[in-house]
């Protein structure tokens, strides 16, 4: 892909890329990019589907501005946002907390009616080493299933629950304090029906929309009917050549196309803080 008012650094085959602006020249985040800069922002994010752009000063109103260029800013339902900042949920974790938020494969909020288009990042406080975040793609994962089981899935449709294992995708406090609404009884209300194979609106290509962390059984059949393939395809979804891996550092954002990928935030830092700002975008009804 060429683009005149940006540079692209591809991170792996499957997925992902480092932005800068032409010749190696840093992109100002924080001040209003023009049309065309934008544009090539935006074709790359659908090319490469997480993009990562280094050394930002983006204080939560710049952040949510930014990301807001890409449509609508949604509300996470499990947690309160910055003061001041409805979109900005601030993703903490202390130094002597063991369990992180989000902390295993999952697209966000599955079970939302309306899943976010995608999701930014930025992170302010980094342990030394560690908190590293994996990306898989999910246009691979689908495109790489024989045949068979591309007629099988087409058109099936599975019950996502925020209450799939406990809730453990958020149980873990944000920061004390921030969580809200983590009873078992709430998060069984957020449940949605979505196609296991989703068009994505843009590119036109099919992607696997199933995760370990929502996804609970295809709509017509039980658990115990629906877990062997589902397990089949919470594995095959995040195989080693469909990810791409995201090294923090302070300033560093990272924003993600929800609709054809899955993250995996490893939490590896136990003993360090970690300190992130995260902001959704509004999406569509999978179909
Ligand atoms: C998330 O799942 O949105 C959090 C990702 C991260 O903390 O790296």
């Amino acid at each position: 892909m060429t683009c005149r008012h940006i540079e692209i650094r591809p991170l792996t085959p499957a997925l992902g890329a480092e932005i800068s602006g032409p010749e190696g020249r840093q992109l100002d985040l924080s001040q209003p990019l023009d049309a065309a800069v934008f544009a090539d922002i935006e074709r790359a994010f659908h090319e490469y589907a997480v993009l990562v752009f280094r050394d930002q000063r983006l204080d939560p109103a710049a952040l949510a501005a930014f990301a807001g260029r890409f449509g609508p800013l949604g509300r996470y339902p499990f947690a309160a946002p910055l003061p001041g900042h409805p979109h900005v949920v601030p993703i903490i974790k202390e130094a002597h907390q063991t369990t992180n938020f989000g902390g295993m494969w999952h697209s966000d909020t599955a079970y939302l009616e309306r899943p976010p288009l995608g999701s930014a990042l930025y992170a302010l406080e980094v342990p030394p080493l560690g908190g590293d975040t994996l990306f898989a793609n999910m246009v691979l994962a689908y495109e790489s299933l024989s045949s068979g089981m591309q007629a099988l899935l087409d058109g099936l449709k599975a019950i996502n629950s925020a209450a799939k294992n406990g809730g453990t995708v958020r149980a873990a406090p944000l920061a004390e304090g921030t969580m809200v609404g983590r009873d078992l009884d709430k998060m069984a209300t957020h449940e949605a029906v979505h196609p296991v194979v989703r068009t994505h609106p843009v590119t036109g290509r099919k992607a696997l929309y199933v995760n370990r962390a929502h996804t609970v059984r295809f709509e017509a059949m039980s658990e115990a009917e629906s877990a062997p393939i589902l397990e089949f395809l919470f594995a095959h979804a995040v195989r080693e050549e469909f990810t791409c891996r995201v090294r923090w550092a302070p300033g560093t954002l990272a924003l993600w196309d929800n609709r054809c990928t899955q993250h995996y935030p490893l939490n590896d830092y136990h003993g360090h803080r970690r300190v992130m700002h995260r902001v959704t975008i509004e999406g569509e009804r999978p179909v």
